[in-house]
């Protein structure tokens, strides 16, 4: 692997544990203003500095997210359906590498639909990101998209999904956590990563749903909703990094999520006279 494509895969899956926790934020491109996304520099600020990447278009890069950053990003480059149509598999590539390089991005990220009305499309569309990543050393998340068909998120599918995609040349795979899930692990050659998913019940469904997939043989989440539509955001993601960065139980992130709140309702100390 050449230079540049080990340093941004190291941007991605930071070397001190292996491990990563992406914050989505790219659910605009085909959802709109999502709940607690309305604002998205809003929703961002406080988070990114507790983010080892942030996933989001180039559309809200260049908008709402101040240049001098340093938390590394992975640019969404598919698109083209939106939740408006049954079928969200009709997605081309809307950015291209070289855009991806000038925005001095750590990675690209694209849907694949397998079993889609447009499976085909997605996988080319993969192949050609693939060529142009290894011909300029940046890395592609394949990301296997189910739309809304969310009961899709089996194991059996998933495997398939997930070694199609690292097959075809992806770096990384984002999946779904699934019953079964070291086995969607076993038949991919390459790092996966999980998604969160729609807004579970708690907060701790969402740290299970890490920890396992971890226990399991992820190299870390890209979450999004369980996140930013926490009433506490920012102790949420440090819970989550607890879990994947430092091996924490449920238990032992659920008390960290319980102490940031606990800061976060603490009276501000007055100045003395
Ligand atoms: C949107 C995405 C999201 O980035 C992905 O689903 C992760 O977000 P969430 O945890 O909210 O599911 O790919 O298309």
């Amino acid at each position: 692997m050449d230079w540049g494509m080990r340093n941004r895969m190291a941007r991605l899956l930071p070397p001190a544990s292996g491990r990563t926790v992406m914050l989505a934020v790219d659910h605009g491109y085909f959802m709109g203003p999502t709940r607690r996304l309305e604002n998205v520099r809003a929703t961002i600020a406080p988070l990114a500095p507790h983010a080892d990447v942030l996933a989001l278009t180039r559309g809200v890069l260049r908008t709402s997210v101040d240049p001098t950053i340093t938390t590394p990003i992975l640019l969404r480059v598919s698109g083209g359906a939106t939740v408006l149509k049954e079928d969200l598999s009709h997605e081309a590539l809307t950015t291209t590498v070289r855009e991806a390089h000038r925005l001095n991005v750590a990675g690209v990220a694209l849907s694949v639909f397998v079993g889609a009305p447009h499976e085909h499309e997605s996988l080319v569309n993969l192949a050609q990101l693939v060529e142009a990543g290894e011909e300029t050393g940046m890395p592609v998340v394949a990301i296997t998209a189910v739309g809304k068909e969310l009961e899709k998120r089996d194991a059996r599918y998933l495997a398939l999904a997930c070694r199609v995609a690292a097959e075809i040349g992806a770096h990384l795979v984002k999946t779904y956590y699934c019953d079964g899930f070291d086995k969607v692990v076993e038949g991919c050659p390459v790092p996966l990563v999980v998604a969160g998913g729609p807004k579970l019940d708690s907060e701790r469904a969402a740290l299970e749903l890490a920890h396992d997939a971890v226990a399991q043989g992820a190299k870390g989440v890209d979450m999004g909703r369980n996140i930013w539509q926490s009433d506490h955001p920012v102790a949420m993601l440090k819970a989550l990094r607890a879990v994947v960065h430092d091996g924490a139980t449920v238990r032992e992130a659920l008390d960290v999520l319980e102490g940031e709140r606990a800061r976060d309702r603490a009276p501000t100390p007055s100045v003395a006279a």
